[in-house]
């Protein structure tokens, strides 16, 4: 039998654009149909490399064009209108992380696919990537024993990246832009269920950035399994160095690169700062850069220090900072090429081979769920329980307190 070809339409063609639109490019059982942002430079980029028509305005996007599938990459703050206006036309939906910035646009979003009778992803986070979908294979095969505790760790430089201010203002910094990856990876291995958060997120080392820049929170999940996370984007200690000098996508990452990123944004003139600031985002924009392009940044500027290209595959596995899991019988971690395993005996290393790479398993994931009506892992439900437990950080460390969270849900079986 034939496989189905998904027409995608894509909302908000920004920085993540140039992330997965390679990977939708890529894809045997994708095309990328239709767009719409009202940047222009983008729209002509994307009918340049891709054909299809493009949109100033999404709702016209999912109005007028026969797809299957529309992605939502717009700001977070304009997540819930696009998803609704694609369920509404009957469209299948991807929305990026975080899937909205409250547990209300969570609701709104989830009640309007499920009356369309439309399927919700809300990817992308890293439990997409290979050595975290292998940790959690190892973790359900139950050879080292049950899961005990999960530690991560993640130092960069988040908060002096060429970021506007009211991006960070919109994600109280990192807090709900980056801990539903940490909380995310943290959930899919311990199989969903967190029963509370105790947090504190600080705004200490560059304090003109609003937003908080980093955190440190104990959670638990309801069967007694703890977990430590701790993020700083600030920009001294950088957690590539214990991972061989790799950053987050699995591309080299220069010692110095936090250095130099906080140097340039400490080096901002404070009259000056909002205009360059948006100047130099523009630049990491799809549209900027186009398929098979790399962003052309000042020195020292850009994501991780180093600016993003367009559909360069990474020379080692994905990283989000030091993972340390620990089950009755084996510590294991990531080392730059799989899983490091301290057991009985010492460290043995698992290179992970052979699977997709995490945009390609997130379109795999979409691809059996509209053509196979296979469960989705990663469904509004899913993401809501993970922005409850990003937004109880800022609860918990506003009140002193742990939260008791009540939204969340298990990982289907069979994961
Ligand atoms: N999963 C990941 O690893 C990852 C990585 C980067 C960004 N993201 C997420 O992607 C989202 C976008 O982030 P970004 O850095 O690309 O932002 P960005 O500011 O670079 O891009 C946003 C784009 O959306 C467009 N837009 C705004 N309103 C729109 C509308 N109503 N209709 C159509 N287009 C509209 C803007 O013109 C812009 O081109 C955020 O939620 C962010 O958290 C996720």
């Amino acid at each position: 039998m034939q496989a189905r070809v998904l027409r995608v339409g894509v909302a908000g063609l920004g920085e993540a654009a140039t992330e997965f639109l390679p990977g939708y490019h890529r894809h045997p059982h994708v095309r990328l149909a239709a767009c719409a942002d009202p940047r222009a430079p983008a729209r002509e980029r994307f009918v340049r490399d891709f054909g299809g028509r493009a949109y100033c305005d999404a709702a016209d996007m999912c109005a007028a064009e026969n797809l299957d599938v529309i992605v939502v990459a717009t700001n977070h703050e304009f997540h819930r209108d696009p998803v609704i206006w694609a369920a509404q036309a009957g469209r299948h939906v991807v929305v990026e992380k975080p899937m909205a910035l409250s547990l209300a646009d969570c609701d709104e979003m989830i009640d309007a696919c499920d009356r369309a009778g439309v399927r919700l992803l809300a990817g992308h986070s890293h439990s997409y990537d290979a050595p975290i979908r292998s940790l959690r294979r190892l973790i359900a095969e139950g050879s080292y024993g049950p899961l005990s505790m999960i530690h991560g760790w993640n130092f960069n430089d988040f908060m002096t990246r060429p970021y506007p201010d009211s991006h960070l203002a919109q994600s109280a910094g990192v807090v709900l832009n980056q801990a539903p990856h940490h909380i995310d990876v943290v959930r899919y291995l311990g199989g969903g269920l967190l029963h509370s958060v105790r947090a504190v997120a600080l705004n200490r080392s560059v304090p003109t950035r609003p937003g908080f820049g980093a955190y440190a929170c104990f959670l638990r999940f309801t069967n007694g399994v703890p977990v430590t996370l701790v993020y700083s984007g600030y920009g001294l200690f950088d957690s590539a160095e214990l991972f061989g000098w790799y950053g987050e996508g699995g591309q080299p990452r220069q010692p110095t690169t936090n250095a130099a990123s906080r140097g340039n944004f400490l080096a901002l003139d404070d009259g000056e700062r909002a205009e360059r600031l948006d100047a130099l985002k523009e630049r990491l924009r799809y549209g900027s850069v186009g398929l098979g392009e790399r962003a052309v940044m000042p020195p020292g500027w850009g994501k991780g220090g180093r600016p993003p290209t367009t559909g360069a595959l990474p020379t080692k596995q994905p990283f989000f900072g030091l993972l340390l899991v620990s089950c009755d019988r084996a510590d294991i971690r990531q080392y730059p090429d799989g899983l490091a395993i301290y057991a009985d005996g010492g460290r043995r290393d698992v290179p992970v081979t052979g699977m997709p790479d995490a945009r390609q398993a997130e379109i795999d994931e979409l691809y059996q769920a509209v053509v196979h009506d296979r469960p989705l892992v990663h469904d509004g439900r899913w993401a809501k329980a993970t922005l409850e437990a990003s937004l109880a950080i800022l609860q918990s460390s506003a009140e002193n307190r742990e939260i008791i969270l009540r939204h969340q849900i298990a990982l289907p079986e069979g994961n």
